[in-house]
């Protein structure tokens, strides 16, 4: 039976059940979500922040691929609400203690045609976040959804900036971000982040990407925008699920300002809690490796003289990082693979067999005996087929070399990750696909089941779900340091500023900072030596790579005490001051002392910072160990090594004046004195 909205109308002033709009707000009030359908059916919500619009009327369904699309002649049959508020504990993090404080709305439709097909709307409200997904439990839809796409609507109520990257381009999440009006983003990889005329803050992206397909989000019109799923290989469908399923949760971080934006942690509260159970077995560290040598073209990863995973290069970085407290030496190159153009050979590598000239048992061995594990490593090149056939055997061999961490890879441009189904189908996929959601989810497991964390580069983006499965400990998904040495347009002084906005909303990356040389491939760092220190605190990791050569390190003996210093795991943390793209000053707190620790990076222009350091336990006094600009640093030029390192004395009531070179920041220590 089919009737007009019109008449569903007329039938409810009748007695039929009501079809008022459903309302939740967030603990304190200040945002609110209206649900509604429309006069044609169609699902909308609308977000507000006190009497501003924040998202006007946004639509909610899908196509499919083999049904009619689930979009319109819809009704809201019921509503349910729950609130709910609990403070979890994180075995790592930026932020030790986490509350989960949100009001919770669930709306469920139900079509006005034969089939009557049904599925629910969850929404959850927090003080700084929206948060929804769809559930679909009910057999009026079928036993499996085939998703064309996905067609929520994200309609910003007005212009502003944008801070994006493209998604689905070649260079997966490795672009330097776009600044440019809201009304001039095409397609865009979450976070994307927004700060709308009025001054609100915006950030789009999702929590608990399981079995699904990623989202990008695509401007249609003005300032509306459209979830987008990445597309598959395996299927015309993006996303295929048997019921009963819920999607991930679609995250709208909303903040008045920039620093509410990053110190949400939203969508770890929209994942499951730890499954893995006791992980004291990961420990937060710093680690060195063979890496930036081979960035620089000084080694090779492949065979031949200039090998760099050789076993006496190996335990040269073994003893450095033994004498300087650092857990871990990551070596690339170790297996074979490497030679002729490995981006092309994806197929060659073995993650079993070493070239001759790296014994792994001895390193192993070695490695033990000074406490310093080997990180291991699995370039994948893409082929993702290779990787999952090696899979356990390659993790069985890393265990029993006592590795505690992997950084693997997945080189190849965007959209063509080689994966080879149960079946032995081979396709091609982009890194946001299903199938490479599954793929991920079972390194992790795997991984897991040896005590062995996991650091993807080229990876899928971060949606919270190191809460579920701790040993995801970091990962890639941005232009990272590497860019600098290559001799293409390196990372700009707005880099950092604009991640820790944007790809750091998402969780800990491995931009692998710490090079004090400041120089790449023939061309200098655009930073200067105290941003380089800063960076330890403003991009988080609970493992933080010591990036640059030991030579490197020897030359400059100072500034490398506040990398030795500067911990990577976190009691809490704030952003002080910050503006988007602009400039960012984070404060954190030691997990495993009373200190603190303070990081501030610019863009190219200088600036000067008050900081009130009301943060600090008031009846103590601390020595600031300050390490600054000097007045005529600059990050173009030799003075970009320049730097003013300085000892005095703090309290809670005291306030720092700082200036920050064009490129550059400060980063301090506090170190508690006495009460
Ligand atoms: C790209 C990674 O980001 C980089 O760190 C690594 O050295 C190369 N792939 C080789 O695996
Ligand atoms: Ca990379």
């Amino acid at each position: 039976m089919r009737f007009a909205p019109v008449l569903a109308a007329f039938a409810m002033c009748l007695g039929a059940p009501a079809l008022a709009e459903e309302v939740v707000s967030s603990p304190d009030g200040a945002i609110s979500v209206t649900v509604d359908v429309n006069g044609e059916g169609r699902p909308f919500y609308r977000i507000d922040k006190g009497d501003e619009a924040v998202f006007t009327e946004s639509r909610l369904g899908f196509l499919l691929t083999d049904q009619d699309k689930l979009e319109r002649r819809l009704t809201v049959t019921g509503a349910t609400r729950a609130s709910h508020d609990e403070t979890w504990e994180q075995p790592w993090g930026e932020q030790r203690f986490v509350r989960d404080h949100h009001n919770e709305l669930t709306v469920r439709f139900e079509e006005d045609s034969d089939d009557k097909r049904r599925f629910g709307v969850t929404f959850r409200v927090f003080d700084d976040a929206v948060a929804f997904r769809y559930v679909f439990d009910d057999a009026s839809v079928g036993e499996t959804l085939r998703i064309a796409e996905e067609l929520t609507e994200f309609n910003l109520a007005q212009n502003g900036t944008a801070w994006w990257i493209p998604g689905g381009e070649w260079n997966r999440y490795e672009y330097l971000y776009e600044e440019t009006p809201i009304d001039a983003v095409s397609l865009a990889h979450t976070p994307l982040t927004f700060r709308m005329e009025n001054g609100t803050h915006v950030a789009i992206h999702e929590a608990a990407l399981v079995d699904f397909a990623g989202m990008w989000v695509k401007r249609t019109t003005g300032t509306n925008f459209r979830a987008t799923l990445a597309p598959t290989g395996s299927s015309a469908a993006r996303a295929v699920r048997d019921l009963p399923f819920a999607t991930p949760w679609r995250t709208i971080r909303v903040s008045d300002d920039a620093a509410g934006l990053a110190e949400s942690l939203v969508e770890l509260n929209l994942n499951e809690p730890n499954k893995l159970g006791d992980v004291s077995w990961f420990e937060p560290h710093k680690y060195v490796g063979v890496w930036w040598s081979l960035h620089l073209d000084e080694e090779s990863w492949g065979s031949g003289p200039r090998h760099g995973a050789n076993t006496a290069n190996v335990k040269r970085y073994i003893d450095f990082a033994a004498e300087h407290g650092f857990e871990g030496v990551l070596v690339e190159g170790w297996n074979l693979g490497w030679d002729g153009n490995w981006f092309f050979n994806g197929a060659e590598f073995s993650f079993t067999e070493s070239y001759p000239d790296y014994d792994f048992e001895e390193l192993a061995r070695y490695a033990a005996e000074k406490g310093v594990p080997i990180v291991g490593h699995h370039e994948t090149s893409g082929d993702v087929g290779n990787y999952e056939s090696q899979l356990e055997a390659g993790l069985d061999l890393m265990a029993a070399r006592g590795v505690k961490t992997i950084k693997s890879g997945y080189v190849t441009d965007a959209c063509n990750l080689r994966y080879v189904h149960p079946d032995g189908r081979e396709t091609r996929e982009c890194t946001e696909s299903q199938v490479m959601q599954r793929h991920h989810l079972k390194v992790v497991t795997e991984a897991a089941k040896r005590e062995i964390a996991m650091n993807p580069h080229e990876p899928v983006k971060d949606t919270g779900l190191r809460r579920t499965y701790p040993n995801w400990v970091s990962r890639e998904g941005a232009r990272g340091m590497e860019f600098s040495a290559w001799g293409v347009p390196p990372n700009g002084p707005n880099h950092v500023p604009t991640m820790v906005f944007t790809r750091m909303l998402s969780g800990p990356m491995d931009y692998t900072p710490g090079i004090v040389s400041l120089e790449g491939r023939g061309q200098p760092l655009q930073m200067t030596m105290s941003r380089a220190l800063a960076e330890y605190v403003l991009i988080y990791s609970p493992i933080q790579m010591v990036a640059d050569l030991p030579e490197h390190y020897a030359e400059h003996p100072e500034p490398f005490q506040f990398i030795k210093d500067v911990p990577a795991d976190w009691e809490e943390s704030h952003v002080l001051e910050a503006e988007v793209g602009d400039y960012v000053v984070t404060a954190r707190k030691d997990r495993n002392s009373e200190e603190w620790y303070l990081g501030g990076g610019t863009d190219a222009d200088a600036r000067d910072v008050s900081l009130a350091l009301d943060f600090l336990d008031k009846g103590q006094t601390y020595r600031a160990e300050i390490y600054r600009d000097a007045d005529t640093s600059h990050f173009e030029g030799p003075t970009r090594f320049d730097i003013a390192i300085e000892q005095i004395e703090v309290t809670a009531a005291d306030s720092l004046d700082l200036r920050m070179a064009a490129g550059g920041g400060f980063a301090i220590r506090l170190i508690p004195t006495g009460g």
